[in-house]
């Protein structure tokens, strides 16, 4: 199918978009919150065509888009008083109203619900087309399933060329998130998605309403979600997305010391310190923020980078819906690099002793943060998994279980192989470390000592303001190694060539600490 590109200010566009309606066709349509790709709401079959184009999700009811009040009257059981009110202050604006429905909506809009959602787009180009067309019109975000949604007729085109009849160019979307969708069935009524009007000029109306917990965390398994599109992951780029909390000082060491294509996607002013980056808003605007969010996290992709690091915006006001969106772009890893005890780095090469100066630290009351330990549990991750699969073949999966030992082979076959799994793991791996810093700190942990092999080649090492080193000879490391792992002096001496040369662990520590004999308490008596 040749999709038509029409410019919504060209003479006979509108007509054009409104016949196509008519017809049964789909067209992605602009609105103040983002890009709509519009069906006759009262036909079933043009409809499903959405589902389609998109590759949606057949469970996940659509938005009924209208031009006056007038118009909600037939398509719901009742209509609500409160609509009246809320329609006065906030429509035509960014807001989503969900209320039981009327036998005229066909059950491919409600995915088979009771209630249907309806909102009064502001949009000139919108509510001309609505108009013209005579027809309430079915619309979900212009995107495909999963991907960011459109904020420019060019995402549009992006994602569903040639899969739907037109595209009306209305110009950037002025918003830039979602609307807010509240349901009046319940009793408060519910926010379910937070958007372009506040949960305060909600209150403002309605008196007190709740907010469900869908928007701020993952559904748990089997759990059933109040609005099916809050499922767990959504407007996500293909690059792995991790919010990062906390001062820009510690979040620019942090991003500096990331491994791979790395983007910070960060406030306006800070992108000059990285090598790639977008600028979305200003710090303390979220007005700016949510209009710029979606069109970062597409030019994360355009500019071919393997994860992002996103400043975290306001979570409050609008704020809050570009906050509900990162969340799920990012899988929920968000990572708070505030802490209120110090975080220690200790490293060391196999024999020197490292694991006995943990165990000294740790009686002393430092927690000990084992990144083996992480490292194991951050390939359970389900979204890590895809992507390793993604990168490293199918068949890394037997029966269900990750086999880590084809994976390690495959991985450590290639330079490549080997960068790509660090990338692919380390954002997991910080923020199962950082999580665990974060408790530790809450159970009275005196400081946070971050146990790595090759603490200087990974990201931690940026949240680490100290860093010890656990040094001993070689010949005495030899004697350590075969006695601990019962190794021959042969296989001793091959594991011990595979790790970095000493320098490695002297040049960048802070502190040196000498395991060939001396005494360890006395070395660590500082601590
Ligand atoms: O700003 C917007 O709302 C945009 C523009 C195009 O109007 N539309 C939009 O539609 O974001 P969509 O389909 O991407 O998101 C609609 C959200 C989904 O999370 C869906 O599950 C929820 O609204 N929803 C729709 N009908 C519902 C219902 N009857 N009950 C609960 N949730 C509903
Ligand atoms: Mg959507």
């Amino acid at each position: 199918m040749k999709t038509l590109y029409l410019k919504e200010q060209d003479t006979n566009s509108i007509k054009t978009a409104a016949e196509i309606l008519k017809n049964g066709g789909l067209v992605a349509i602009p609105t103040e919150t983002v890009y709509g790709l519009a069906a006759n709401a009262l036909d079933g079959d043009a409809v499903k065509k959405i589902f389609i184009a998109k590759g949606r999700p057949q469970d996940n009811p659509l938005i009924v888009h209208v031009s006056s009040l007038s118009e909600i009257e037939p398509l719901v059981e009742s209509v609500d008083p409160r609509v009246y009110a809320l329609a006065e202050k906030y429509w035509p604006g960014p807001l989503t109203v969900i209320m039981k429905k009327s036998a005229l909506i066909p059950d491919e809009v409600s995915a088979g619900l009771e209630t249907v959602a309806i909102r009064m787009p502001s949009h000139d180009g919108a509510r001309k087309i609505i108009s013209a067309s005579g027809l309430p019109l079915a619309a979900p975000s212009a995107n495909a399933s999963g991907k960011p949604s459109p904020t420019k007729a060019s995402h549009v085109i992006e994602d569903l060329d040639g899969k739907i009849d037109a595209v009306v160019d209305g110009g950037e979307c002025s918003v830039g998130v979602e609307s807010t969708v509240v349901t009046l069935v319940t009793t408060p009524p519910t926010l379910l998605r937070p958007g372009g009007i506040t949960p305060e000029q909600l209150e403002d109306v309605l008196g007190s309403i709740q907010i469900s917990p869908a928007v701020f965390e993952k559904l748990r398994e089997g759990e059933k979600a109040e609005s099916p599109g809050m499922k767990y992951k959504h407007y996500a780029p293909s690059a792995q997305v991790t919010i990062v909390k906390g001062s820009f000082e510690n979040y620019k060491k942090f991003v500096l010391a990331q491994k791979g294509t790395v983007c910070a996607v960060c406030f306006e002013g800070e992108g000059k310190n990285f090598e790639k980056y977008i600028e979305y808003g200003k710090e303390n605007d979220d007005i700016s923020q949510a209009h710029h969010i979606f069109d970062a996290l597409r030019e994360v992709d355009a500019m071919g980078c393997e994860s992002a690091f996103v400043r975290c915006p306001l979570s409050s006001g609008v704020g809050l819906a570009v906050y509900n969106r990162l969340l799920r772009s990012a899988a929920f890893r968000v990572i708070d690099l505030e802490f209120s005890i110090p975080v220690i780095g200790l490293t060391g090469q196999t024999g020197s002793g490292k694991t006995t100066v943990a165990d000294i630290l740790k009686n002393k009351g430092y927690h000990i943060v084992d990144t083996d330990i992480l490292a194991r549990k951050a390939v359970e991750n389900p979204e890590v998994i895809a992507l390793l699969t993604k990168r490293f073949g199918v068949d890394i999966i037997n029966d269900g279980i990750l086999d880590r030992r084809e994976l390690a082979r495959r991985a450590f076959a290639s330079k490549d192989g080997t960068a790509a799994l660090s990338a692919i793991t380390h954002p997991e791996i910080t923020r199962l470390a950082v999580e665990e810093i974060h408790t530790a700190e809450k159970c009275g942990a005196k400081a946070a000592v971050i146990d790595a092999a090759l603490l200087f080649d990974s990201p931690l090492v940026a949240i680490c303001e100290k860093n010890i080193s656990v040094i001993a000879d070689e010949k005495l490391r030899l004697e350590r190694i075969m006695n601990r792992d019962s190794l021959s002096e042969k296989d001793a001496l091959l594991r011990m060539g595979a790790q970095p040369p000493a320098e490695y662990y002297t040049e960048k520590a802070d502190i040196i600490i000498d395991n060939n004999g001396l005494d360890l308490n006395g070395q660590l008596a500082d601590f």
